[in-house]
């Protein structure tokens, strides 16, 4: 998509994130499960966004590192964490190419929600797994949740949703979904009164296949997959994932 950049999401959402993503389902079981793969060890979580996990996330464990390529995200998170116990130490970054220079080893990094996917190509995502490896304890594991892509369109698909009806905005959900690519580009288009506002993204899907073959190139294995942070077993049936990469046992690095 023309002029969209690591900052891009970010930025055009930081606004309404809270109210329109804060309250996602299963929130407990990503906390239970990221705090048993830490291991009382070091976090990181990339893509952190306004800290919806890494803010309770640290009021747990004590202190959480939190990435985010958009300033406006992290401002929210800010706000947000004077009222919470526990520490989140931000840094604005690009997950696709980051160095931490003041930060442990960590023994957990983790991507939720599907973010990794918010890194356009398969490159970048590739980058992002060399830069976890770098980043891990040994013994440490990167843990990530995504969506299983469904079978795609046979052609490019174009669509127009219907996402907030009130009596004073509409907003709709345009995207255009690139099966070649592997891509789905969209815009939330709000209209009110005042004018339009748009908020694009734009997301480059991975299967798990491919999630698997990008880990290996970072010198990292599959340790298991679940079908979600609580530890559902992994199956055909599953729609989405939580997968969990470590270094092999004896890596040196
Ligand atoms: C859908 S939000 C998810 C936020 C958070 N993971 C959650 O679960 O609520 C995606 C986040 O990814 C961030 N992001 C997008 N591209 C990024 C990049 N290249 N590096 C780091 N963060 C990025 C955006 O700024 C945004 O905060």
């Amino acid at each position: 998509m023309d002029g969209f950049g690591p900052s891009s999401y970010g930025d055009a959402f930081a606004d309404v994130y809270d109210r329109w993503y804060g309250d996602l389902p299963g929130l407990a079981d990503t906390l239970d499960g990221a705090e048993r793969l830490a291991m009382s060890g070091p976090v990181l979580e990339l893509a952190c966004g306004t800290g919806r996990v890494a803010l309770p996330l640290a009021a747990r464990v004590g202190e959480v590192h939190a990435l985010d390529s958009s300033q406006a995200m992290l401002d929210r998170l800010h706000a947000k964490a004077a009222g919470c116990n526990g520490t989140v130490v931000t840094h604005l970054g690009d997950m696709a190419r980051f160095t931490l220079t003041d930060a442990p080893p960590f023994a957990l990094v983790f991507v939720a929600f599907n973010s990794l996917f918010n890194l356009a190509t398969a490159e970048a995502q590739s980058g992002c797994f060399q830069a976890v490896a770098r980043h891990l304890a040994p013994g440490g594991r990167f843990a990530v949740e995504c969506v299983v892509p469904g079978d795609p369109p046979p052609n490019r698909h174009d669509a127009i949703e219907l996402h907030t009806l009130a009596a004073n905005r509409v907003v709709l959900r345009v995207s255009r979904q690139d099966p070649s690519e592997q891509t789905l580009a969209g815009q939330h288009v709000e209209i009110t009164e005042a004018g339009i506002r748009l908020r694009p993204w734009f997301l480059r899907y991975s299967t798990v296949e491919q999630l698997d073959a990008m880990a290996t190139g970072a010198g990292l294995e599959l340790a298991v997959r679940w079908a979600d942070w609580s530890g559902r077993r992994f199956d055909a049936d599953a729609v989405g994932h939580v997968s969990v990469y470590q270094l092999p046992p004896g890596t040196v690095r």
